[in-house]
């Protein structure tokens, strides 16, 4: 690494007690330059010198670059889709088979919220309200963690919803709109680093991490895909974001069931035993 940019780099980790180290060299110097272009500067050593004199201000607006939070609800669309028609009947099915009504889903990476409110809604609308549904809401950053929780979107942010959606999930303020509050009931918001941290719970039926793991090197991406394998239950969904990929290494441990979504099933350890000894 460039010395100026590891000086810069440690003292943006010193002032924010963030740990810088967890994100590739490329994708930080990428958001560094980002800043240095609005600002106008062309070299690291400049922007280096501005922060000393700019501190805290400018390593705040540095840090909330790197760790973006750019998201709507239902977010691509589709993946809701298939989240809905596919995979929470046959979930459903299962469930009733076996007599249990709970569900339990992870939205790691939840951003302000809108994915796990997007996942409520989906999973009203396609099984109604006779489940046991709670959602874990994780995320690194805490200052999108306090919109999540107050749950409050300007109209742009729900451009994806349809308007009785809309209607029946959200009240209607003066400039935007806020969640029912029957809705954040099944919503569990908590701070998490997926990179440091061990899955925040277990027996999940869905993880979804979409557009996070795009920031992490292939070792922390292994990390958090083992932590999500061992969070799953067995033949539990794995979706991640349409530009990503699972790194090497897992596929006897997830099937692809929809490339075009992303959406990967736990292959459970016992049946892959099954297999090799029948
Ligand atoms: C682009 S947003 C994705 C939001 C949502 N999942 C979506 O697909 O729209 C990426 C989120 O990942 C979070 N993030 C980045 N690094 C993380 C980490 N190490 N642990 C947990 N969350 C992280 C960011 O704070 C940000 O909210």
């Amino acid at each position: 690494m460039d010395l100026t940019f590891k000086a810069l780099m440690n003292y943006v980790s010193r002032l924010s007690g963030v740990d810088l180290s967890r994100y590739r060299e490329s994708y930080l110097k990428r958001r560094v330059e980002l800043r240095m272009k609005i600002l106008g500067f062309q070299t690291f050593e400049q922007y280096l010198r501005y922060l000393r004199l700019n501190g805290h201000d400018e390593v705040k607006r540095l840090i909330d670059t790197i760790t973006i939070n750019v998201t709507e609800f239902m977010r691509d669309k589709t993946p809701f889709e298939y989240f809905m028609k596919v995979i929470l009947p046959t979930i459903a099915e299962k469930k009733r088979k076996v007599g249990s009504n709970i569900l339990r889903f992870w939205s790691a990476g939840c951003s302000c919220g809108e994915e796990p409110y997007s996942i409520a809604i989906c999973t009203l609308e396609a099984l109604g309200r006779g489940w046991n549904l709670s959602i874990y809401a994780t995320d690194i950053d805490e200052k999108c963690l306090e919109i999540a929780k107050e749950g409050f979107y300007r109209a742009s942010q729900l451009k994806n919803l349809r308007a009785d959606i809309v209607r029946k999930y959200f009240d209607k303020e003066e400039d935007g709109y806020r969640v029912k509050r029957f809705l954040k009931r099944y919503i569990r918001f908590k701070k998490h680093d997926l990179t440091t941290e061990k899955p925040v719970s277990r027996y999940f039926d869905v993880i979804f991490c979409r557009n996070v793991m795009i920031y992490f090197s292939e070792k922390q991406k292994v990390k958090v895909v083992q932590d999500f394998y061992d969070a799953l239950v067995d033949g539990g969904y794995l979706i991640i974001g349409k530009s990503e990929t699972l790194p090497m290494g897992f596929k006897d441990k997830f099937e692809c069931v929809s490339l075009k979504e992303k959406v990967y099933r736990k292959i459970s350890l016992k049946s892959m035993d099954y297999l090799i000894h029948s």
